[in-house]
């Protein structure tokens, strides 16, 4: 057993050597690095070519809005026409219905595996004091703005614009049809 683990000591040891850490094996070849200078006389990095860098980065909230205060108060800029409505649709079944589901009352499946459920964002949300209706264009954009407890942030895949259409979507297909129903079952 010894002279096993002896042959075995042997064995590993020029490796070892030769290439700890073995993990950084690929990293550390002979080769030109990302950035780095092919020009001897100048080694390093490379400086970036100039406005290869997105300066503005690709959150858009700083941008738009300062914070949740801000954005409730916002005037929505986009008409809620069917253009809009239409693309917040589609906006809001990649985005949106995972968690908050088709109907928009909170089912989406992903939802079902969260402690805090998603919030019902249709007229028949009775889940806290105010009414989904009764809330601002500016709080449903906020929310996608800057992310709630558990909801996450959406300022970085949808632009401000895109987000506009998916608050004309829940506006005029999500709680339009409920306040309708509710309306007549007064
Ligand atoms: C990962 C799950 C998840 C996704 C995806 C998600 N939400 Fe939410 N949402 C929540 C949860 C949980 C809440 C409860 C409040 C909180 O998290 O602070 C919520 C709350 C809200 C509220 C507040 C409703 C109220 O009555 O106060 C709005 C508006 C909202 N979400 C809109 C959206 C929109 C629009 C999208 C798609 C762009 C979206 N959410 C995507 C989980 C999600």
């Amino acid at each position: 057993m010894k002279k096993l683990s002896l042959a075995m000591a042997l064995l590993l040891t020029p490796m070892l050597a030769h290439a700890w850490p073995w993990s950084m094996d690929m990293a550390n070849q002979i080769s030109i690095k990302p950035q780095e200078s092919v020009d001897s006389a100048n080694p390093g990095m490379n400086p970036f070519p100039k406005r290869s860098v997105p300066v503005s980065g690709t959150a858009t909230s700083s941008i738009e809005v300062k914070d949740k205060d801000a954005a409730f108060k916002l005037v929505n800029p986009v008409p809620a026409d069917t253009k809009s409505v239409d693309m917040g649709g589609r906006l809001f079944a990649i985005y949106c219905v995972p968690c908050h589901g088709k109907s928009g009352t909170g089912d989406g499946l992903v939802g079902e595996k969260l402690i805090m459920k998603p919030f019902n964002l249709t007229s028949s949300n009775d889940m806290h004091p105010w009414n989904s209706k009764d809330y601002p264009d500016g709080y449903i954009f906020g929310m996608m703005t800057f992310g709630g407890v558990v909801m996450p942030v959406y300022a970085i895949d949808l632009s401000p614009t895109e987000r506009w259409h998916v608050v004309n979507y829940i506006r005029k297909v999500l709680q339009a049809p409920v306040t309708a129903a509710a309306a007549k079952t007064k």
